[in-house]
């Protein structure tokens, strides 16, 4: 039976180019910053997001604490949303390896921060308070329906924290559908914030890797903290070849997806039972809901698995689909008909 997985765009496969150039790979020892490969994805990577250097990192998670260690120190503090990737599902590592204190606000539905709300949690000088150093957005917004952030709000946070003497890091794992949803250039999502980290991993299909962006006093600071952190590759150019074809090949491609998630949603809010709003659907990741205790989430997973389509169920009633490389109009299809069919039974 062929498996759907909505799961997560994280569960892409390598395409058969980035296999090829992998094979073909030009390498070096990349802690010497002699792996040839690494140093043309991270250029590119610069090149792209229009900040003065980049450096690859293991993951998501490496590129947004790489960022935090090289901005703050011991006991200062760092505001972000309350349903950040950073705070929610990262560990705590600012805290548990930096001694960094998170301050979280709410995050609206779209993703945003109140202005106000930032304001607000902006300490003033006073020996009881840590220091405030940083702001942390993430674009697109995971928890918060894929929602995508535009290029005016976050030069209005980046204005904010200019004015109070602050820094910006922003998660941009998928920033690349972002851009593709707001029919920018990435550019204008990354022209303010002071560090960015992006993965290759996700709807760019590469299969390990993050880029971590700023300019090249902060990279040369990021580049110690990867070392501590035990980050630091020798033949990376391994990992960086197959991001160099994701970011040549798969960019574009990325409209397919939103595309789909679209379809899948119009598609889910014609069954009864399930809840959906399709107009927050921007990007690949949509979110619905069960209306009632009709029958637990995990029992929902068990009977689609069964049909071949996976989904993450997150709460008592709540539920996660991601579409990706690899998932066709033909595969959401298949996707409603199965819940249909699953809904209908109960
Ligand atoms: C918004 C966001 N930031 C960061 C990460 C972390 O990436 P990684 O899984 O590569 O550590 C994820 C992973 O899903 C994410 O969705």
């Amino acid at each position: 039976m062929e498996i759907v997985d909505l799961r997560s765009d994280t569960v892409t496969l390598p395409t058969p180019a980035m296999r090829e150039a992998v094979y073909h790979a030009e390498l070096g020892d990349d802690v010497f910053c002699e792996d040839p490969t690494t140093n043309r994805l991270e250029q590119m990577a610069a090149e792209r997001m229009g900040k003065e250097a980049a450096i690859l990192v293991v993951s998501g998670t490496m590129g947004n604490l790489v960022c935090t260690l090289s901005h703050c120190a011991r006991g200062e503090e760092v505001i972000l949303g309350d349903r950040s990737h950073t705070f929610l599902y990262e560990s705590g590592g600012m805290s548990a390896l930096g001694g960094i204190h998170p301050h979280t606000i709410s995050n609206q539905p779209d993703g945003t921060m109140r202005l106000e709300d930032i304001k607000a949690a902006i300490r003033g000088d006073n020996v009881h308070f840590p220091r405030t150093r940083l702001i942390c957005l993430e674009n697109t917004h995971n928890r918060c329906n894929g929602s995508a952030l535009s290029a005016e709000y976050i030069d209005s946070v980046a204005a904010l924290a200019k004015e109070h003497g602050l820094l910006v890091h922003l998660d941009g794992a998928r920033i690349f559908n972002a851009a593709v949803a707001l029919e920018v250039d990435v550019k204008e999502l990354t022209a303010n914030v002071d560090s960015l980290s992006f993965c290759l991993s996700k709807g760019l299909s590469g299969p390990v890797g993050s880029l971590v962006c700023g300019s090249s006093k902060f990279i040369a600071e990021a580049r110690r903290t990867r070392k501590v952190l035990g980050g630091g590759m020798r033949q990376a150019g391994i990992i960086a070849a197959a991001g160099i074809t994701a970011l040549e090949e798969m960019v574009d491609r990325l409209a397919e997806d939103h595309k789909n998630a679209r379809r899948l949603a119009e598609g889910i809010a014609n069954i009864n039972g399930l809840s959906i709003e399709p107009a927050r659907v921007q990007t690949n990741i949509i979110y619905f809901e069960l209306d009632e205790n009709r029958m637990t989430a995990k029992e929902l997973v068990t009977e689609l698995d069964k049909k071949g389509v996976k989904l993450l169920s997150l709460a008592s009633r709540r539920f996660r689909a991601v579409t990706h490389y690899g998932i066709s109009a033909e595969d959401i299809d298949l996707t409603i008909k199965a819940l249909s069919e699953v809904m209908k039974a109960v």
